[in-house]
């Protein structure tokens, strides 16, 4: 880390203490963070990205053994811990009743979401600050997630504090696994963390449910992840007024082309999806085109998610 990244990060630290917000880079998206024991703190999460206050947020911790003071850890949960942490996987496990995470984090669940991420400076900000930091991406709610430093800085024009530790490596929200039922594991949200080899760790079958129906919030944020213009997915062809956003040997000609993954890997498409999307949202803003075309994408591995992501994105 450079002299200028440690004095930013010392006013981080300062700021998450005197419960104010500060934007970091994670390895999956930047986060808007806040000290996950500070109600008022937390509270501006919530103002800040417009997000329902029905909509629990992550807390991120620096290692497994600052995670059980928040969360009861089974078997299972340590298992999936010591492969995966730090790293870009959440798991949603039951609160420990001792801990001081403010209500307002967990929407007053008997659960918590908790992970361990990745990047060196979001775990630097963790432990120089001592606090177990809530934060969910850094964007207005229902918009795209941020995976660069401009991006965090036009998504809030306010005065913000945002931490740059360059493009995010997977740039896809963490894979979300609920391990709080002991009978039934279930994936809550698809990420670049596998459920083929989570349900080959644990042994045991992974059924999808999305983690509105399990807030007990069905359907309220179908539309997800989306850019001011329309988005039309599976897309054959495109005109001269719409962005075309390509992957692999796709011949998808619009105003502007795009492609995620000329070599058609998944991996790299996911890493610049978002970026993608932010681009070809601004060029269609400005040229006054109709929409954004993106051409199929395989429904396997990695597919799967961004095809969630991508779903919710066009939907109307
Ligand atoms: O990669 C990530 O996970 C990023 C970075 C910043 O860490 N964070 C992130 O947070 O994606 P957010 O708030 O955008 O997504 C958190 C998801 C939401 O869908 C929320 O409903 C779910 O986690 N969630 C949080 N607590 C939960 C709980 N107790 N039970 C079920 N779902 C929960
Ligand atoms: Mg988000």
């Amino acid at each position: 880390m450079t002299k200028k990244m440690l004095s930013d990060l010392e006013i981080a630290v300062e700021k998450i203490l005197q419960g104010e917000l500060v934007a970091f880079p994670t390895e999956t998206v930047y986060g808007l963070g806040a000290d996950a024991t500070n109600y008022l703190a937390c509270e501006k999460i919530f103002a800040l990205k417009g997000r329902p206050n029905f909509n629990p947020l992550i807390v991120h911790v620096s290692s497994l053994d600052d995670a059980k003071k928040y969360a009861e850890f089974s078997d299972k949960a340590e298992l999936i811990a010591e492969k995966f942490w730090p790293g870009p996987l959440t798991m949603v496990l039951k609160i420990n009743k001792d801990s001081n995470i403010s209500q307002i984090v967990t929407a007053s669940l008997d659960t918590i979401a908790i992970r361990c991420p990745a990047h060196p400076i979001a775990l630097e900000l963790i432990k120089q600050t001592a606090r177990p930091i809530a934060a969910p991406s850094a964007n207005k709610s229902g918009f795209v997630s941020p995976t660069c430093y401009d991006h965090v800085r036009k998504n809030f024009k306010e005065n913000l504090h945002i931490l740059d530790g360059g493009k995010c490596t997977y740039g896809l929200e963490s894979t979300i696994i609920d391990l709080s039922d002991p009978n039934k594991s279930k994936i809550l949200r698809h990420g670049f963390i596998d459920e083929i080899i989570l349900s080959k760790i644990l042994d045991e079958e992974l059924s999808f449910e999305s983690s509105m129906s399990v807030i007990k919030a069905p359907g309220s944020l179908q539309k997800h992840y989306s850019t001011k213009t329309p988005i039309r997915i599976n897309a054959e062809n495109a005109s001269k007024d719409e962005v075309a956003i390509n992957f692999a040997q796709s011949n998808l000609f619009g105003a502007r082309d795009f492609n995620l993954s000329t070599i058609g890997d998944l991996r790299e498409a996911a890493a610049n999806l978002y970026n993608i999307l932010v681009i070809a949202d601004e060029i269609a803003i400005d040229s006054n085109l109709k929409s954004i075309v993106i051409a199929p994408i395989p429904e396997k591995a990695l597919g799967i998610a961004i095809n969630d992501k991508l779903r919710r994105a066009s939907f109307k």
